[in-house]
């Protein structure tokens, strides 16, 4: 595991249907500069694919940017954020280590195709993943971790690896069931209700309203709730995990990670990037104005660019299944979402706002309309029951009724 500062390395893909892993480029960062550039070999490669459609087509040449702290979006999108980030920072006894440093010392559990090392060849094939039966080990290292003590009690070596490059915030990390990956999310200090029956719920809730969702399911973890959420991005073969490409909304709409700049963070935006970018617009542009309406109505107000991302199976990008559906109980009868919905309000979540520009997402008034009615029917009729088919208590309801069926949604905002 590399401990200095590291400014460069290389870029491994696994190829789409396919276990093969080849190198694909080398990025390099400094003074907050990162350059990419594909190798000739890949470039030559029949079956190369682009790691990402606009900012770095298949084309010889350095790509440069500064954005993101001077790493190409889907770069930075293969690279854990804070959960997994202070796994990392804990383990190299650093602060401040280069997003370089990041990717070379994250599991191989990330999410997409790639992979990084400082080989000029692949790296053997990634260790065992952790399975089910580790889940009581990784949530007690989750808890210490979360107390700032280091993940095990005993030095010894534990069978698990308590880190993961899967993003966000919350306490995690990846394992095998069966024939598949699941992301387990685990409770956290701060929550105020069962977060895996709510998570589960809302995911539930949304296939119910037509959405594409992930597929979770709720198990019981030394008395405690994990949520384990299928992975849409990987595959099961007879010699591994076929891999999908991903990449995030943040990187999609170019848009800065930080809320004090979220000039770029909106679903209109990403609505017109889906026109350039995937196979089947009509259906996904469908789709998104569905999960904005979604969120809207369960008042999830964390919807920001990386709870959205685009995935690739073959040569393909589309929408990926929707996924960390959160509802946040508010005092106020108005809420914004964090991105935008619409020109009348920007962020503000109600109905005229999210009808303002449908026709972006080719969908006429009445369609739109018809979309938001059934719904908000089917979330009214039905949030309850699917919280509690993932184990929520009253109390649980209690503590998160303030997100739904509220009286701004249908405020009309004319002037
Ligand atoms: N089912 C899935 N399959 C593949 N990748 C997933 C899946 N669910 C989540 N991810 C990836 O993992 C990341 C973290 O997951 P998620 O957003 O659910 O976590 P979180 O900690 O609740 O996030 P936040 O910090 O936004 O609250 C996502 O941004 C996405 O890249
Ligand atoms: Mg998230």
């Amino acid at each position: 595991m590399p401990t200095s500062d590291s400014a460069g390395c290389y870029v491994y893909i696994q190829l789409p249907r396919s276990m093969e892993v080849v190198t694909c480029g080398r990025i390099v960062q400094q003074g907050g500069v990162g350059r990419f550039v594909y190798g000739k070999s890949y470039l030559a490669n029949p079956r190369a694919v682009e790691l990402e459609k606009f900012e770095l087509p298949l084309r010889p040449g350095i790509v440069e940017t500064t954005r993101l702290g001077g790493i190409c979006g889907a770069l930075r999108d293969s690279s854990p954020d804070a959960w997994g980030r202070r796994i990392i920072e804990r383990q190299l006894g650093r602060v401040d280590p280069t997003e370089v440093d990041y990717l070379l010392n994250s599991p191989e559990d990330r999410a997409g195709a790639l992979s990084f090392g400082e080989s000029p060849t692949p790296p053997a094939p990634i260790p065992p993943y952790n399975t089910l039966p580790h889940l009581d080990l990784l949530l007690e290292a989750a808890g210490r971790i979360e107390q700032g003590l280091p993940p095990f009690a005993d030095a010894v070596s534990e069978p698990v690896n308590p880190g993961t490059s899967m993003g966000g915030a919350r306490p995690k990390n990846v394992i095998e069931d069966g024939e598949d990956l699941w992301v387990a999310k685990f409770p956290s200090r701060g929550d105020r209700w069962n977060n895996a029956a709510v998570e589960g719920g809302m995911l539930r809730l949304a296939r119910e309203c037509g959405l594409r969702s992930a597929y979770g399911k709720v198990v019981s973890v030394a008395g405690r709730s994990v949520l384990l959420v299928r992975r849409f991005d990987r595959r099961r073969a007879d010699e591994g995990y076929l891999r999908q490409r991903m990449v995030s909304a943040l990187t999609v709409l170019r848009a800065d990670e930080h809320p004090q700049d979220r000039s770029k963070w909106s679903y209109v935006l990403l609505a017109d990037e889906l026109k350039r970018w995937v196979a089947n617009p009509d259906a996904d542009l469908r789709e998104l104005f569905s999960r904005m309406v979604f969120n809207a109505l369960i008042s999830n107000i964390d919807d920001h660019p990386r709870n959205h991302a685009l995935i690739a199976a073959g040569t393909e990008w589309n929408l990926s299944p929707a996924y960390d559906l959160t509802p946040m109980p508010q005092v106020s009868t108005e809420r914004d979402l964090a991105m935008e919905v619409g020109s009348v309000q920007q962020r503000r979540a109600n109905r005229r706002n999210l009808l303002s520009e449908c026709g972006r997402f080719r969908l006429s008034r009445e369609d739109a309309t018809h979309i938001i009615d059934k719904m908000k029917a089917t979330v009214s009729a039905r949030w309850r029951e699917t919280v509690k088919a993932c184990g929520g208590t009253e109390a649980d309801l209690n503590a998160i009724e303030r997100a739904f069926d509220y009286e701004g949604f249908e405020y009309d905002s004319r002037p």
